[in-house]
């Protein structure tokens, strides 16, 4: 099979050959189908949680296809993702109704609190920040998800309190109106 990258992780040092071995599997699995590469990228993604460059290599290598077709599936497809994600996705809508409720205020509030820019996602790998264009809570405008949690009518003063929740890594029960 195709040359590995070195397997341990630059971040937290754990071995990622268990991982690798996973991808091989699925390579071997569906390198013949049609419509392989797409499969084996949503399988490889989920994963490793992301698509890095030493991971398109190793499943170009191992595909036998030219690197530029899976970086050109990769950057074509939004819904593969070449940066490592946080352990929680934080999505601050700036839709027309949240924009002009102060869903900005709300934006650089959570940028100032985490120390993170939108698309961008914290150091110690904890946030993914996005924005998005309407999460169907117009009416109590300015809302905002964390994972699948809905809080509504946010403002920069309860930012923390949101985020507080979210800070040991434990899933918050039962979601949100902050
Ligand atoms: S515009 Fe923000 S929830 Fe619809």
């Amino acid at each position: 099979m195709n040359e590995r990258p070195d397997t341990r992780c630059a971040t937290c040092g754990t071995d990622e050959n268990a991982l690798y071995d996973a991808v091989a599997k699925v390579i071997e699995q569906y390198k013949e189908k049609d419509g392989a590469l797409i499969m084996v990228l949503h399988a490889a993604q989920e994963i490793f949680g992301y698509l890095p460059m030493e991971l398109q290599e190793f499943i170009a290598d191992g595909m036998n296809i030219p690197l530029s077709e899976v970086c050109g599936v990769v950057s074509f497809y939004s819904f593969f993702s070449t940066q490592k994600r946080g352990k929680h996705t934080i999505r601050m809508c700036q839709g027309t109704a949240c924009y002009v409720r102060g869903g900005k205020k709300v934006v650089d509030a959570i940028k100032r609190e985490l120390d993170v820019e939108v698309g961008g996602t914290t150091a110690d790998g904890q946030y993914t920040f996005e924005i998005a264009r309407c999460i169907g809570a117009c009416g109590l405008a300015p809302a905002m998800m964390v994972d699948n949690d809905v809080y509504k009518q946010v403002n920069p003063a309860k930012v923390p309190a949101i985020l507080s929740r979210y800070e040991e890594t434990e899933a918050v029960e039962g979601g949100a109106e902050a």
